[in-house]
């Protein structure tokens, strides 16, 4: 299997799908097959629970109950959208995966021995390959979501996390700092304050050294270090 899991994590506001889509190009000029994806969400039933959740419908069933709510939507995305895409020798580079469970939650309260219960069910061993921590001050991510929010339409309006206000969002971004300090094979931290090509750069630099075997076996004849890919 040559496909490669690599999920995208961050506060509000961290420019995760832009950066998203640029490593996808990258990885698509390399001739590989990419597929992108979201949580919650991802797959039809999955995408019915996030309605849910990011309405606020589920919050007065309380952080446990939003938490389960998270899991179910991520055991079925994985079972029926991940797995069999990584199957195809795809690179699935999904926007949240676990680790927001532990940060978003954790945050709110659930016990974390239950969210890695939880987590353990829905993922069944399943880590990702590589995740990518967009680190950005809580205050800049917060004022990009409401420029956001202001110049979209109503569909753009804050969703339920999002209104959280900034004393949250700089416990949750001190708890995804703690996660990359505790596992730092896997999640790798990128500084999401500067500008968007500075940070692509970023990535694509850190997806070359820690992936860059992996690279080699999907693109097989095509050499890692490509003129030209650097800049483009
Ligand atoms: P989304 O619109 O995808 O926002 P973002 O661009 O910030 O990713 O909304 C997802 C929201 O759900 C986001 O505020 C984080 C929250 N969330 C959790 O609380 N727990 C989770 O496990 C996941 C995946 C997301």
């Amino acid at each position: 299997m040559t496909g490669q899991f690599i999920t995208f994590e961050g506060g509000e506001g961290a420019g995760k799908s832009t950066q998203i889509a640029r490593l996808k190009a990258h990885l698509e000029k390399l001739r590989i097959p990419v597929f992108v994806t979201r949580e919650p969400g991802g797959s039809p039933g999955a995408e019915v629970v996030r309605s849910v959740l990011l309405s606020g419908k589920a919050r007065a069933l309380g952080p446990d109950t939003e938490a389960m709510l998270f899991a179910a939507a991520r055991a079925d995305h994985m079972d029926s959208i991940i797995l069999p895409a990584l199957e195809r020798d795809e690179w699935v580079l999904c926007d949240r995966f676990t680790d927001s469970t532990r940060v978003y939650q954790g945050e709110a309260g659930v016990d974390p021995a239950f969210i890695r219960e939880l987590e353990n069910l829905a993922v069944a061993g399943k880590k990702p390959d590589l995740t990518v921590l967009i680190d950005v001050p809580p205050n800049i991510g917060l004022a990009r979501v409401s420029t956001r929010s202001a110049t979209e339409s109503a569909s753009g309006a804050p969703d339920r996390f999002e209104k959280d206000d900034l004393e949250v969002q700089v416990r949750r971004q001190a708890m995804f700092l703690d996660l990359a300090k505790a596992e730092p094979d896997r999640i790798a931290v990128v500084d999401g304050s500067k500008s968007a090509d500075t940070v692509e750069e970023a990535i694509w630099a850190l997806v070359r050294e820690r992936l860059g075997h992996r690279l080699e076996d999907a693109t097989r004849v095509v050499p890692l270090i490509v003129p030209g890919t650097r800049d483009g």
